[in-house]
């Protein structure tokens, strides 16, 4: 499927169909290649460190895909989201997301990432508005010091709408609580009206009710408007409509299967072993304490 910024409108808020300009009902994607994101043995050292942090890292990720990425903490999940959107240099490898090298045109391929970092944590006394936070996620397609139009604040409310969190648009982001933070963080992914989506724990904060909910705003983007999902997460499991499950372990990708190989591998459930049994003795740990 190919990726028109109307479709995306039209999916992330129907309301938006009213409003929207006339702009060319044009593919933004260019070049021919159905893979949209391609690693060749990536490996990537943060600064001042000498051990690479991802190491060898090779995927192919096709336009439309959902994938999710699983691991224990420090494995290289948050890393590779980086990696991709060439904010870490690459030390060996090479990235390329649609069709362009991260080493020279990052500032162009993030324009059309929408990412959503893990843990974001404002300052109660930060003084930015929740509908200003917002706006940022579309910095991209404003560009600095250019006038912001109606049309760009419509797009920060329906973001917020489709979310659910049109009510706090004149608030303070650190006056929220850490669920509608996250909440505005994925309004702000959104208003760029991104091609590609990076989430690094999206529903971490969020209740049982609103990770259904953003969840099917996810997919509807994905299956409306062709949005590439690429998630970290460990509070969702792995949804039915899930392509791709990547395993990751000390910053290698150890496991990249479709779903339902992934779901019965041996990897996958010596992982969600281990994962349940680390839960045991944080839980037990936790009850010593209360004692
Ligand atoms: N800014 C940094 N400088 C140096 N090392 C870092 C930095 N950020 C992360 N690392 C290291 O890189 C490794 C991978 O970290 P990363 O954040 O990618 O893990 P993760 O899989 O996202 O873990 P988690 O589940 O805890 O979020 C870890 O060993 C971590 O200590
Ligand atoms: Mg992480």
């Amino acid at each position: 499927m190919s990726f028109s910024s109307n479709t995306f409108l039209q999916a992330l808020n129907p309301k938006l169909s009213e409003i929207l300009n006339p702009r060319a009902e044009k593919a933004l994607q260019e070049g021919s290649t159905d893979e949209i994101i391609v690693l060749d043995s990536a490996t990537t050292v943060y600064e001042g460190e000498r051990i690479p942090t991802i190491q060898d890292i090779s995927l192919r990720v096709k336009k439309g895909e959902i994938l999710f990425i699983i691991g224990p903490n420090g494995a290289g999940k948050t890393t590779l989201l980086e990696t991709i959107c060439g904010i870490l240099p690459l030390r060996e490898g090479s990235v390329e997301v649609f069709g362009l090298s991260t080493k020279k045109y990052g500032h162009q391929i993030r324009k059309r990432i929408g990412y959503v970092i893990q843990e974001m944590d404002f300052d109660p006394s930060e003084p930015f508005l929740v509908k200003d936070v917002v706006l940022i996620g579309r910095i991209g397609l404003i560009g600095v010091g250019k006038r912001v139009t109606k049309r760009d604040w419509e797009i920060v409310r329906a973001s917020l709408e489709a979310v659910g969190m049109e009510a706090f648009w004149g608030r303070p982001i650190g006056k929220l609580s850490a669920g509608q933070q996250q909440k505005v963080m994925i309004a702000s992914a959104l208003a760029g009206e991104p091609e590609v989506l990076l989430l690094d724990e999206p529903f971490a904060n969020l209740d049982i009710n609103a990770r259904h909910d953003i969840y099917q705003l996810l997919l509807k983007l994905n299956r409306e408007a062709g949005v590439t999902i690429l998630c970290v997460s460990h509070n969702l499991g792995i949804p039915p409509e899930t392509d791709k499950v990547i395993l990751m372990q000390n910053g290698r990708i150890i496991m990249n299967s479709e779903r339902e190989k992934a779901l019965t591998s041996p990897l996958y459930k010596a992982f969600i072993e281990l994962s349940q049994a680390e839960k045991g003795v944080y839980n037990a740990a936790k009850t010593a304490q209360e004692k």
